[in-house]
C-alpha cells in the first residue's frame, strides 16, 4: 500500500521510537522502514544486534536517521555505561523489526546478553514485534509458543505476512513490508474511541454512465473519505467503505465495496445497514463523505453514440438520484449520521439547514468550497449545539480530529438513550 505523500507527515509527529534491528536478511527492509516512520514525523533511534551489522552496517542507519546507531552494551559514548536505561527511558514504543525466532525466544525469557535485549527488559514503554524468519522457524512450536507468551505479557506482534522468502521457500513469515508496519505504529497511538463500533463510510464520486464509453461524474478525488476511514480503523472500529471510483489505495483493515453510480452506492449502502444475519452486522455510525451524483441519466445508450454529420447533439435526459444520506437518516432505528457538504457561502447558516434537511444530528462543511483534490482541508462542524470550527491541518490530521470529535458525540447519544431506557 503506498498512501498520499506529503499528508502523512504528522502521523508520528512528537513520537521518538526506538527501532530495534536483528540479524535477518529482511534487516534490509529496516532501512526502508527508519525512512518511513521519519516522513511520518517521528524521530527514530536505531539499536541493532551483532548478527544485524552482518546484514545491514550500521552508517546505513545512522546516515538515515541523522541518529548515532548503538550495538554494544558498553558503548564509550553513553557517559554512565547504562545505554540500555538512557535509550529505552526517551522512547515512545519500542518496534523490534525485523525480529528472529532466536530474539523473539530470547524476550520471552527475559535474556538479556546484548545492548538490545537488555533495554527491551529494561524498558518501560510498549514494545511491538514484527516476526521475520523461514516459514518452518515460524511455525516452529517452540516460536509459536513463544509468541503466545509474547502476547500474553502484553507485546504486540505485527504479522508476519505470508508469500516468497528469501531461502526460496513460500509460506508465513516474511516480515510485513516497511509501509505497512509505519501504518501499524501509527494506528498504535490513535486512541481507541470506536473500539467495538461498526462504521459505514461512503467515499469519493460517482460515475453516471450516458453510454458505455461516456458519462457524467464530479472531481472528488476520495481522499477526505479514504481518510476518514482510515482514521476510524484507526480508532479500532470494524470499518467498510462504501468507494466510488477512485485511484487511492485501500486502508489497511478496512472492507471496500467498489460501485460506480449513485443507484449502486445506495443499494451498497443499504444493504449494508439492512443486512440479514445472525445477528445482523448492523452499523452503529453512518459517515457520508462521497460526492454523490444528483442526477442519473435515464435514456443511457447501449451503444456507443455515434455523431451523424448534420443531426442535432443528442438530447440526455436525466432523474434524480435517491439522497443516499437522508434515506440512511430515516431508516427505522438509523445509526449515527455525519454529512459532508461543500457551500460557497453562509456556510453555518446553509449548513444547518442542510443538516435539518436531510435530519441527521452532525453535518461537516468545508470552509472554502475548493477542497476536492487537496491534501489539506479546514471545516465547520455544525450539531444541534452550533457550529464549532476546526483549523486548516492535512486531510489525515483532520480525519483524527473529526474522528474523536464524532466519537464524543455517539458516546454522548448512547449515554442518552440509556438513561431514557433507564438501564
Ligand atoms: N448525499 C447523499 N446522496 C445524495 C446527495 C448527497 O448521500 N444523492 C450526501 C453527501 O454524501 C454529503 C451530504 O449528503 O454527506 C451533502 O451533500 P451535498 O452535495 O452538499 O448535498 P445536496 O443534498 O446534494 O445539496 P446541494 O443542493 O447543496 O448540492
Amino acid at each position: 500500500m503506498r498512501l498520499h505523500e506529503s499528508a502523512l507527515s504528522t502521523d508520528l509527529q512528537g513520537r521518538h521510537l526506538l527501532l530495534g534491528v536483528t540479524g535477518g536478511v529482511a534487516a534490509y527492509k529496516a532501512a526502508e522502514l527508519a525512512r518511513e516512520l521519519q516522513r511520518r514525523g517521528a524521530t527514530v533511534q536505531v539499536v541493532m544486534t551483532e548478527a544485524a551489522t552482518r546484514f545491514v552496517g550500521a552508517p546505513t542507519f545512522q546516515a538515515l536517521t541523522g541518529e548515532p546507531v548503538f550495538v554494544d552494551q558498553w558503548d564509550a559514548r553513553v557517559d554512565n555505561n547504562m545505554a540500555h536505561i538512557d535509550l529505552s527511558r526517551r522512547a515512545d514504543a519500542i518496534l523490534i523489526a525485523p525480529a528472529t525466532a532466536d530474539f523473539i525466544a530470547k524476550l520471552v525469557h527475559g535474556l538479556a546478553d546484548d545492548l538490545l535485549s537488555t533495554m527491551c527488559l529494561a524498558r518501560d514503554c510498549p514494545l511491538l514485534v514484527a516476526p521475520a524468519m523461514n516459514r518452518q522457524m515460524w511455525q516452529n512450536p517452540a516460536t509459536q509458543r513463544n509468541v503466545v507468551r509474547l502476547r500474553t505479557d502484553g507485546v504486540q506482534i505485527l504479522g508476519p505476512d505470508s508469500g516468497d522468502q528469501a531461502c526460496g521457500e513460500t509460506g508465513d513469515g516474511r516480515m510485513l513490508e516497511a509501509e505497512d508496519l509505519a501504518e501499524e505504529m501509527t494506528a498504535f497511538f490513535v486512541p481507541k474511541r470506536l473500539a467495538g463500533r461498526r462504521v459505514l463510510v461512503t467515499a469519493g464520486p460517482t460515475f453516471e454512465a450516458i453510454d458505455p464509453v461516456r458519462g457524467i461524474t464530479n472531481l472528488s478525488s476520495g481522499k477526505m473519505g479514504y481518510a476518514i476511514a482510515r482514521a476510524c480503523r484507526q480508532a479500532g472500529g470494524d470499518v467498510v467503505l462504501v468507494s466510488g471510483p477512485t485511484a487511492l489505495p485501500t486502508p489497511q483493515g478496512v472492507r471496500r465495496i467498489d460501485v460506480v453510480s449513485a443507484m449502486q452506492m445506495h443499494e451498497a449502502v443499504i444493504g449494508e445497514l439492512t443486512g440479514s444475519g445472525s445477528p445482523p452486522r448492523r452499523q452503529q455510525l453512518f459517515i457520508s463523505v462521497a460526492a454523490v451524483a444528483d442526477w442519473r441519466v435515464t435514456n443511457v445508450s447501449g451503444q456507443k453514440i455515434k455523431k451523424v454529420e448534420g443531426k442535432p447533439a443528442p438530447k440526455i435526459e436525466f432523474a434524480q438520484n435517491p439522497d443516499i444520506l437522508a434515506s440512511v437518516a430515516h431508516l427505522p432505528d438509523p445509526p449515527y449520521c455525519v454529512g459532508f457538504a461543500a457551500e460557497s457561502e453562509d456556510l453555518e447558516r446553509n449548513g444547518d439547514a442542510k443538516r435539518r434537511r436531510k435530519g441527521i444530528p452532525l453535518l461537516i462543511a468545508n470552509i472554502g468550497h475548493q477542497t476536492f483534490g487537496r491534501d489539506d482541508n479546514e471545516v465547520l462542524l455544525i450539531d444541534e449545539a452550533g457550529a464549532q470550527s476546526l483549523p486548516r491541518a492535512n486531510k489525515h490530521a483532520l480525519a483524527r480530529e473529526l474522528v474523536s470529535a464524532i466519537a464524543m458525540r455517539l458516546d454522548r447519544q448512547d449515554q442518552k438513550s440509556e438513561a431514557r431506557d433507564g438501564r
